[in-house]
């Protein structure tokens, strides 16, 4: 396989560009259609323009640029990651593996190198989840599982999903029309930061995602009796804070006691929420997760069941609407032993490591097979301002991540094999 370079300053110059886009002044918040968030977008538009690629976004708002005139022809292999952040999170989750994407086809458009499939590069416009709880939202209707029930999630001011995409541009109900043929797609691979420390206690730059675990998102809902705070006696109180304390530490035992599953409670809305008045009502998320889906689900349950007992002890009411339950999913063999055979070929063990976190690859798997690498960051630390990699680190992963993508076509039952022609597979 022939040597394709990257160039580093590009890839390091694009990371510093993109996290500036964002909104507040701890770490990057750049959640899904905002103007932060399509100030982002234009970034990656022209970026794709810049390597030769033609353009488009989806009715979800998902960025995908392609090369028409691929002459080869045959299904498509999809590469890339998400452009939203949590609140207060860093400049890597997401932005690493949509840059090193762009860094993938811009190399291998420079270099004039034709690959052996159609290579895409597909920029997913909500991947945490952070402004209407509900999440996977474009790889989603790419992959065809979005509902119509999801349009009408609602953010932390009550705006729908529906009514931001149309506040943005889009057609929310055009949505079934972001959904791909997957008899067109060959594949999805994504390069991420681990967020977790692993590679680092291995001294690895990067490793092999082996699966991804599970999730159910819930909301949950405590009602109780909002009253004077200096008026109503302690023993004739029903108070939904209260109430809601014993349930998060419920929630926290029930994840201790499994072998496999984690569990939290992220965001807690109290109300009417003034110091004076006993709490009459709490408002919060659940996120439970496994690469067991059986045991997640068991867990699940256990936490209602314990939290309905909590709320029947305080004369208070508990309710749980699920959001989202998706299933653990296993990479494909083929493009886990492409990842393995470019970490071997860059001089590092292939280390196999299952992700906690979430993934589009993760609703990328209804459609087409999936595979991940995973690049060191500091301390395991992600979903923070502090969320930091190694600018070494990210030069082998996205070394790496090209051979992968590279053997990754090359593997496809559809391939014609790699070679470098004299003009490039542009328009
Ligand atoms: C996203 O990072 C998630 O795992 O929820
Ligand atoms: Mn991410
Ligand atoms: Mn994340």
């Amino acid at each position: 396989m022939f040597e394709i370079p990257i160039r580093m300053e590009r890839v390091l110059h694009r990371l510093k560009e993109l996290a500036h886009c964002s909104a507040g002044k701890r770490g990057v918040t750049r959640l899904s259609f905002t103007s932060e968030f399509r100030q982002a977008g234009l970034l990656v538009r022209r970026w794709m323009k810049e390597a030769g690629m033609v353009v488009r976004v989806d009715a979800l708002g998902n960025i995908i640029g392609h090369y028409p005139h691929h002459r080869r022809g045959g299904p498509a292999f999809l590469i890339g990651s998400h452009l939203d952040s949590v609140m207060e999170g860093g400049a890597f989750d997401g932005t690493l593996g949509v840059v090193a994407a762009l860094e993938v086809v811009q190399a291998l458009f420079e270099s004039g190198v034709q690959t052996a499939l159609p290579l895409e590069v597909v920029v997913f416009c909500d991947e945490e989840g952070a402004r209407f709880h509900t999440t996977l939202l474009g790889s989603r209707a790419m992959a065809g599982t979005l509902l119509g029930e999801d349009l009408n999630a609602r953010d932390a001011r009550g705006i729908t999903l529906a009514d931001a995409l149309r506040e943005f541009g889009l057609d929310p109900l055009a949505f079934r029309s972001a959904k791909r043929d997957p008899e067109q797609i060959a594949g999805y691979m994504e390069l991420h930061i681990e967020q977790g420390p692993i590679l680092e206690n291995e001294h690895l730059p990067c490793g092999v995602v082996s699966g991804i675990a599970g999730a159910v998102r819930g909301r949950f809902q405590v009602e109780g009796l909002a009253g004077h705070a200096g008026t109503v006696p302690m023993d004739a109180r029903r108070d939904a804070l209260v109430g809601a304390a014993e349930i998060i530490l419920a929630v926290e035992e029930a994840a201790r006691k499994s072998p496999s599953t984690v569990a939290t409670v992220g965001n807690l809305q109290v109300f009417p929420g003034s110091s004076n008045v006993i709490p009459g009502r709490v408002e919060g998320t659940l996120d439970v997760r496994s690469l067991d889906d059986e045991e997640r689900r068991r867990v699940f349950r256990q936490i209602c069941q314990r939290a309905e007992g909590i709320a029947e002890n305080g004369s208070l009411s508990f309710c749980c609407e699920v959001v989202l339950d998706t299933p653990a999913v296993q990479c494909s063999p083929r493009l886990m032993a492409a990842a393995a055979e470019a970490i071997t070929h860059h001089g590092y063990p292939p280390l196999f490591i299952p992700s906690g976190a979430g993934h589009d690859a993760l609703a990328m798997a209804d459609l087409t097979e999936v595979g991940m690498i995973f690049v060191r960051c500091r301390g395991g630390v992600s979903h923070h301002p502090e969320e930091y990699v190694e600018p070494e680190d990210i030069e082998i992963g996205v070394s790496v991540f090209l051979e992968a993508v590279l053997r990754a076509m090359d593997s496809h039952p559809k391939a014609s094999s790699t070679g470098q022609t004299e003009e490039a597979e542009v328009p």
